[in-house]
């Protein structure tokens, strides 16, 4: 964060955040401060983010050995930014308080798988949503009801549980599994949005629309040629 690009509303939540109601604190000094209080808050999702990393990486594994292509092709992991946490704590109106933001923000730690097939988006998300030590707290499939702009993806939320040396916590992670065609179109989409600061021309909007339509038709297309290549696969054994 630029303090000096900083809105009234951000220094605000930089304030609160730090603790301090004084007007007139050095921005920088706060800055900072928050910085030191994130590295605690931000280490959960870490290891939120390890374990669902290694619940994938089993996944993965298992599926490589039962079927006839993988159905992950790729798997990426991020964890919010300090600077974009604040960002979006202004943007949605959050408290600026840790547990408002624990509360509210729930893609801090984000995992993205991309798959070949459509059909592997839901055997991937069937195979977490089995697992009894997560809690589904959100799934938002844009497959089934794409974005107006054309966005496809399949999103979850879940919960999952880290068991620290002094007490257990619950960490929740955004897991957005979608097919190499959708993340190619997300990519960039969100190149675009940023190039133009948001404010992207009608003509390329509608550009990016006719280019989310042949996305979509390359995914039924290839899952019919699939068809024709392989009977279905088995589902994984024990
Ligand atoms: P955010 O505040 O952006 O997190 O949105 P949200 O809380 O309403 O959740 P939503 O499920 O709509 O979006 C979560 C994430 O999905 C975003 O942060 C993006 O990574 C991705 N996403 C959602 N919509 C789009 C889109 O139209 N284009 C692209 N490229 N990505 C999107
Ligand atoms: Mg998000």
């Amino acid at each position: 964060l630029v303090p000096s690009q900083l809105s009234a509303r951000a220094v605000d939540a930089v304030r609160a955040l730090a603790g301090r109601d004084a007007e007139g604190e050095d921005l920088d000094e706060m800055l900072k401060q928050i910085q030191r209080t994130f590295v605690t808050f931000r280490l959960e999702y870490k290891f939120g983010l390890d374990e669902i990393t290694t619940k994938v990486g089993i996944l993965r594994e298992q599926f490589d050995l039962t079927y006839d292509h993988s159905p992950i092709e790729h798997v990426k992991t991020r964890l919010k930014s300090v600077d974009s946490m604040i960002e979006k704590t202004v943007r949605k109106n959050c408290e600026p308080t840790l547990e408002a933001i624990r509360a509210n923000i729930l893609d801090i730690a984000g995992m993205r798988v991309t798959c070949p097939y459509v059909e592997d988006v839901y055997l991937v998300a069937d195979a977490l949503r089995r697992q009894g030590d997560l809690t589904l707290l959100q799934v938002k499939d844009y497959i089934a009801e794409p974005k107006p702009n054309g966005y496809r993806s399949l999103h979850l939320v879940v919960e999952v549980p880290v068991f620290l040396a002094d007490r257990t916590v619950q960490v929740p992670v955004e897991i957005q599994i979608r097919t190499i065609a959708m993340d190619f179109w997300a990519s960039a989409e969100h190149e675009l949005r940023y190039k133009f600061a948001g404010d992207v021309p009608p003509e390329l909007s509608r550009t990016m629309s006719e280019i989310a339509g042949t996305a979509r038709s390359l995914d039924e297309q290839m899952t019919a040629l699939r068809a024709e290549l392989a009977p279905p696969s088995p589902r994984p054994g024990p």
